[in-house]
């Protein structure tokens, strides 16, 4: 009896050894031996044919067979359940040397890095910056500045129309009038108004339908044109340099008397003459002028009380000449090759 239990218990041991592939194959020897129905069982059931004074001594071996194999399953299980974990981690490796995807960091566009500075240069001399819409009021656009319905001057600004009234601001102008209006009759103001403007134009290397206007304004008692000739050379010398020349020539507007032309000295050949100035050694930068009489009337400002000054630039043309930058459409384009550079 004894040796058959030695032997079930040493196949039992086998069996376990070699049960390599998964925790199933482990279950099926436990119920092979230790079952209900499994071999020890049947030996226990038959202690019927065994002497009685044997049977304790029988049932003791069984049971610590029954206790060893019992320990040897559960020691495989063990270990078939961490050669598992093994392989799952394993084949679910993570590759943490793999190189992260970058996201790419932008830059702001170099018109709007050109408007920054031309802000900065106007906040430090104390103006505020007003808004206007870009879909305009004819009265705003034209009427209120002195261009009624029939005035020639309307052709060189020829836009884009809504309806008869309505268009695109063919120019910054109109937030003259309306900052006026807004305010107490004959308040001081010190503003400038960036923003788009369209007309209708050719799209080639210094022309676009749409681009980008600073418009300034200054009203209070006793401005002259010194003020304006002042303000204005300060601001030039600080957008391109301390050394730039500045000239002001006659110019006719219909909101300005007198109206001026700004010029610079050529700021790639410094007044030589080349291709850029065209020979002259003098740019083109912005028109201004005194505000007329009439257009502070129509905004509800007395000219016996207030006078100003006001002006307009091209954000574009500045930007060009500060980058040197020969042609405008590369600010519309969104060429990252272009872009990449500011
Ligand atoms: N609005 C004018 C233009 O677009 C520029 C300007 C503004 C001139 C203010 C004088 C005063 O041409």
């Amino acid at each position: 009896m004894e040796e058959k239990i030695e032997k079930l218990k040493a196949q039992a041991a086998e069996a376990i050894k070699n049960a390599a592939g998964n925790l199933s194959e482990l279950d099926d020897i436990r119920v092979r031996f230790l079952g209900k129905k499994g071999e020890f069982t049947t030996i226990l059931r038959g202690m019927g044919a065994i002497a009685k004074e044997d049977r304790p001594k029988v049932g003791k071996i069984v049971n610590e067979a029954k206790a060893e194999i019992a320990n040897l399953i559960h020691q495989k299980n063990e270990e078939l359940k961490a050669r598992e974990m093994q392989n799952r981690l394993a084949s679910e490796k993570i590759d943490v040397t793999l190189p992260g995807r970058q996201q790419p960091l932008g830059h702001l566009h170099p018109l709007t890095l050109t408007l920054e500075r031309i802000k900065d240069i106007f906040f430090r001399m104390g103006f505020s910056v007003e808004e206007g819409p870009e879909i305009e009021k004819d009265y705003y656009n034209f009427e209120a500045l002195n261009l009624p319905k029939d005035h020639p001057a309307r052709d060189m600004q020829d836009s884009f129309y809504i309806t008869e009234d309505i268009l695109m601001r063919s120019q910054t102008s109109p937030v003259q009038a309306r900052t006026m209006q807004k305010n107490e009759p004959n308040a001081p103001i010190r503003m400038i108004a960036p923003g788009r403007v369209y007309r209708r134009d050719e799209y080639d290397a210094t022309h676009s339908p749409m681009f980008t206007q600073v418009e300034g304004l200054v009203i209070d008692e006793g401005i002259t044109f010194a003020d304006l000739k002042g303000t204005l050379e300060l601001f030039l010398r600080q957008i391109f340099s301390e050394d730039v020349k500045v000239r002001l020539r006659p110019s006719f507007f219909p909101f300005t008397e007198p109206s001026t032309e700004v010029d610079i000295s050529c700021v790639m050949c410094h007044g030589k003459g080349c291709k850029v100035c065209k020979g002259t050694g003098w740019l083109e930068i912005l028109g201004a002028g005194m505000v007329h009489p009439h257009v502070l009337e129509m905004s509800g400002y007395d000219p016996k009380k207030a006078s100003g000054f006001a002006f307009g630039m091209g954000v574009e043309r500045i930007a060009m000449l500060s980058y040197g930058v020969d042609d405008l459409r590369l600010f519309y384009d969104n060429d990252m090759r272009f872009l990449r550079q500011f």
